[in-house]
Formats: C-alpha cells, sequence, structure tokens
C-alpha cells in the first residue's frame, strides 16, 4: 500500500511541474501548460506518458536540491483522429522549459521510436533554451535532437508549434521540421535577441518585430502559419495531419466520396478576356477541390505563389498555383523557394501534386539577380524534376519564358498537362516579342507604333493560345474550366500506380 502511495505522490508532483504559482502565471499569460496543451492535441483519453519521473542529473549551482519530475517536458504518444503520434511538450513551469540533457535524451527517446515505427513527431516548443547549469551537455542534447530531425526527414511528418519563446540555436530543430506554427503574441524564435542586436548592430527592436510570429509568417518565411491562440495552433496542426500519410512507405487515408458528374459550371468565366487583368486563383481552386477541403499553407509570405493541401474525390493533393493577384503570378526568389519546399515535402510523403500555371515569368531586376533569383528559381525547377509522386499541371492563362519549364511541364516529368482555351504559352508576352523580333520593320515604318501593334497581333495570334503546345505533345488535352474536376480525379486515378525508377545515387545536390 506505501509503494502504491509513493506512487501516486510521485505523480501528483509530476502533474504539478513547476507547481500552481507557475501554472497560474501561464494560464493569466493566455497560454495553457504543457499537459493541457497534449491533453487538446490528443484523442480523449489516448495519451500515455514515458519519462513521467525522470529527472536531471546536474549538481552543479545547487542543482540537485531542485528536482523536478519530468524535467520540464512532457513526452509519450497517443492518437489524433485515432491515428498514432508521438509529441513532447515543453514545460515552462519547471525551469523555464530548458532543455537539460535528460529533458533531450526525453525528446530523443520518442523520435527514436516514431521514426522505427512509422508515425508523426509533433513537438510543443515552449523553452528558455540551454539548461545554463548544464553547459555543454544540454548543448549536447540540443545537436541530438537536430540529428534525429534530419534521420526523419523525409520519413515521418514533424510539425513544430512554437508556443512560447524560443532562441538561439534552439530554433533550428523547428527549422528541420516539416511545418512550423507561432502563436501570435506569446512566442518568438530568433537566434540572438533583441540585447545582443542592440550590442553588435546597434539595432532597436523589440523581441515581436524581431522574431514574432507575423515577421516569421511573412518577412522571414520561417513560419507557415500563425495562430491567434495556442488552441487555434492545436487546431491547425490536427487539420495539417489530416493531409499526411502516417509515414513516406504508406498513403493519406482517404475521406469517403462518391462520385458525380463533378462539372463545375463556376470555372467558366473565372480567367478574364484581357491577358493583364489579374483574378484570384484561390477561386479556381476552390472551384476544383473537394468543397471546404483546400488548406492554404505559408499564405502571408511570397503571396504570388499559393501553396497549400486539399482533397480531390476524398483524396489527399498538394497544390501549387501561382497567383495573378499579386505580382502577376511572377515567379521570384522567395515564391520558388515557398514552392520547392513544399513539393519536396509532398513527394517525400507520397501525395501528389496538381500546378495551376499562370505565370508571366520570372520577376526582373537588380534585386532579384543579386538575390539569386538563378540559384533560387533553380531549386523550383530541380524539385519539380525529382519529384516522382503523380503530377499533373493546368495552365488557365499564361505560360511564359523559363517558368513555362520549370511550372511542372511535360518536359521536366509532369504526367499530364492540361490546358484551358484561354491558355498563352510562349517565350514572352506579344508586345516584348514584337519589340525584339521586329525592331527593324518597326523602326522602318511611317507609322512605328501602328507597326507594332499590328506585330504584337500577328504574334498574339500564333501564340496567344495552347495549340502549338498541343500540336507537338507539350499539352495532353485543352479542356473546358467547366470539366477540369472531372479530368483531374480520372487523371490523378489513373496515375495512382505510378512507380518510377531512378538511378542508384547517394543523394542529388539541390542547389541550396
Ligand atoms: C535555466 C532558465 C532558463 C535557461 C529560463 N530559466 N531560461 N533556467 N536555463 N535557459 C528559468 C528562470 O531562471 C526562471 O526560473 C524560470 O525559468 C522562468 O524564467 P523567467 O525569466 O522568470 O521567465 P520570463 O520572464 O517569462 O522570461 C523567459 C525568457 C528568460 C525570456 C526565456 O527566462 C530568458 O531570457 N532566459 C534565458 C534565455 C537564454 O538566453 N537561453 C539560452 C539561449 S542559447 P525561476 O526559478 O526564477 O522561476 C541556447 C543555445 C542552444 O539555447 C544551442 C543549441 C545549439
Amino acid at each position: 500500500m506505501d509503494k502504491i502511495k509513493q506512487l501516486q505522490e510521485k505523480l501528483q508532483q509530476a502533474y504539478l511541474g513547476g507547481g500552481q504559482i507557475r501554472i497560474d502565471k501561464q494560464h493569466a499569460k493566455g497560454q495553457l501548460t504543457a499537459r493541457e496543451r497534449i491533453q487538446y492535441l490528443l484523442d480523449d483519453g489516448s495519451f500515455e506518458e514515458i519519462g513521467a519521473l525522470v529527472v536531471h542529473r546536474t549538481t552543479d549551482f545547487g542543482m540537485d536540491k531542485q528536482k523536478i519530475y519530468g524535467d520540464g517536458v512532457v513526452t509519450g504518444y497517443g492518437t489524433i483522429n485515432e491515428r498514432l503520434v508521438y509529441v513532447f511538450a515543453q514545460d515552462f513551469t519547471v525551469f523555464g522549459g530548458s532543455l537539460s540533457e535528460t529533458h533531450a535524451e526525453k525528446i530523443c527517446k520518442i523520435m527514436d521510436m516514431a521514426i522505427q515505427v512509422g508515425a508523426p513527431v509533433i513537438g510543443l516548443n515552449d523553452s528558455g533554451g540551454a539548461r545554463i547549469q548544464e553547459g555543454v551537455r544540454s548543448l549536447g542534447g540540443y545537436a541530438d535532437i537536430f540529428y534525429r530531425n534530419v534521420q526523419a526527414s523525409g520519413v515521418i511528418p514533424q510539425i513544430s508549434a512554437i508556443m512560447g519563446p524560443c532562441a538561439g540555436g534552439a530554433v533550428y530543430s523547428p527549422a528541420m521540421t516539416d511545418f512550423t506554427i507561432m502563436v501570435e503574441q506569446t512566442s518568438y524564435m530568433f537566434v540572438t535577441g533583441p540585447n545582443v542586436v542592440k550590442t553588435v548592430t546597434n539595432e532597436t527592436v523589440t523581441s515581436e518585430e524581431l522574431g514574432g510570429a507575423h515577421t516569421h509568417a511573412s518577412k522571414s518565411g520561417v513560419t507557415h502559419m500563425t495562430a491567434s491562440n495556442d488552441i487555434e495552433a492545436l487546431e491547425s496542426i490536427k487539420r495539417l495531419l489530416s493531409y499526411m500519410p502516417q509515414n513516406n512507405r504508406v498513403l493519406t487515408p482517404e475521406l469517403g466520396f462518391t462520385l458525380g458528374d463533378e462539372i463545375r459550371e463556376e470555372l467558366e468565366g473565372i480567367v478574364p478576356e484581357s491577358a493583364n487583368k489579374p483574378y484570384d486563383i484561390i477561386t479556381v481552386i476552390k472551384g476544383i477541390v473537394d468543397s471546404h477541403s483546400f488548406y492554404e499553407i505559408h499564405k502571408e509570405y511570397a503571396d504570388n505563389i499559393v501553396v497549400g493541401f486539399a482533397r480531390l474525390a476524398g483524396k489527399s493533393i498538394g497544390i501549387v498555383a501561382n497567383q495573378p493577384m499579386s505580382l502577376a503570378g511572377v515567379l521570384d526568389v522567395e515564391s520558388s523557394k515557398k514552392a520547392a519546399r513544399f513539393v519536396r515535402f509532398c513527394d517525400s510523403f507520397n501525395i501528389p501534386l496538381l500546378v495551376l500555371e499562370d505565370v508571366p515569368g520570372f520577376l526582373p531586376g537588380t534585386d532579384q539577380e543579386w538575390n539569386g533569383i538563378i540559384v533560387n528559381g533553380a531549386k523550383l525547377l530541380y524539385a519539380f524534376s525529382e519529384a516522382t509522386v503523380p503530377r499533373i499541371t493546368v495552365i488557365t492563362r499564361k505560360a511564359y519564358g523559363g517558368a513555362y519549364d520549370v511550372m511542372n511541364s511535360k518536359h521536366i516529368g509532369a504526367d499530364m498537362n492540361f490546358a484551358w482555351p484561354s491558355a498563352e504559352i510562349a517565350v514572352m508576352g506579344a508586345k516584348g516579342a514584337s519589340e525584339i523580333i521586329f525592331r527593324k520593320e518597326i523602326a522602318k515604318a511611317d507609322d512605328s507604333q501602328a507597326m507594332l501593334l499590328q506585330k504584337e497581333k500577328e504574334y498574339a495570334e500564333k501564340f496567344a493560345n495552347p495549340y502549338s503546345a498541343v500540336e507537338r505533345g507539350f499539352i495532353d488535352e485543352v479542356i473546358l474550366p467547366k470539366n477540369t474536376r472531372r479530368k483531374l480525379i480520372k487523371a490523378f486515378a489513373m496515375l495512382e500506380g505510378k512507380e518510377v525508377n531512378r538511378p542508384k545515387r547517394k543523394h542529388g545536390n539541390i542547389p541550396l
């Protein structure tokens, strides 16, 4: 009986973490505690904790007198919508959630199991960083986690929520996971904080400006999503996971779906007559995919390209689409990086890719060239070229220049390429092209402006359509917008058994 009492007491202490005062402090900031977060995230009653009674082994700085069960992180496994996941939640009430050697060991233990079993790992980060009293042992602990992030990459999905501080080298674990979600106002990520920034560069900046959720969602692209509170962040994780398989050897579970005629009249008339008028590609996406299934990722970053998950006839797909509403849908440094990373995620995890293309080319200018549009554009080209999942492109309007090649063209391995009748597939727009190739004739003409217009018209008649590309087989079929959903459902179903065998190699050398 005493032994049972002893166990109950220890567990009670573990559940209390750093104590009620610290828990109240966490709640006062509008945050949940580590255990509350896990409870909300997982299916009711499914959580099984591992290592609840672990304590640190430090004796320096009087730490031997301050041992708290769990050592600042709650780890274990459970289910989300009945699918197994491994989870760790750092407990800020215990030594500020700081990472000790044992804290790291607990995280590594579940990561190792997740890799071997083949189930996602979710990290709920809320930590003051390396446990200062442990010196290099805590740094080593971080590196042990980083190493496992890389071993797990492309094998099991890894999702990070940043729900409190995340500073120093600690930011590199979330950065190596597949998706990061930050909570507005209560979380931040930076390599060096405002004080160090002030000392080194003399800049005055707040934590929020330097590394808050909005900063990383819109400026750096470090976070894929923001949430206004803990609950919203946890809901985002659940939704995100629903589009992913358990690991790289299986497919995402399908939702039940009954096939109808799948004709979508609302897709007609979205693309304006004028080639220069914008329209919202998200309307097109929503018209094609299963209703309410589109989940946009990385929304605030590089909004000239849209990436996200959706379902088509109940099956998970990844979507990459140029957005004519922003910079005319041009490809630039940021949009290329954003799309490349998304394509690689989908390819790692057997999620078929749908590309909606309306791209006037790559963005010109010194800013782009000096910031490496060559090497960054090459990332997207590389990512598509190496992807072996079923890949389909629909050209809704412009497919100009190098961007035609890059945006999942037939030439780089796309399986089915469709075009709407409004498609224009050419080296460049009619005006620019005419000014170059008819320069002499235009210069000699009595009315050079009239000549330019005439040549533009001739060029547009030849190329402002999809038919040269269809004649060559670069486009498989010109389809009416209203038939797009139907065509895609059939084509993806046809491609389900796709297998690609590549020459043996250690790994490619993507232009990073
Ligand atoms: C040990 C820590 C700690 C840490 C916080 N605590 N960070 N203990 N190691 N890194 C403890 C505090 O002493 C305090 O204990 C409790 O956690 C809560 O901290 P507060 O400061 O009271 O909370 P708050 O005011 O909310 O401030 C949170 C904070 C601040 C901004 C995170 O604590 C802070 O600046 N901590 C240090 C951050 C840091 O520099 N970490 C090292 C980063 S470098 P008591 O007992 O008083 O409640 C790094 C390298 C990683 O991580 C390298 C990987 C390669």
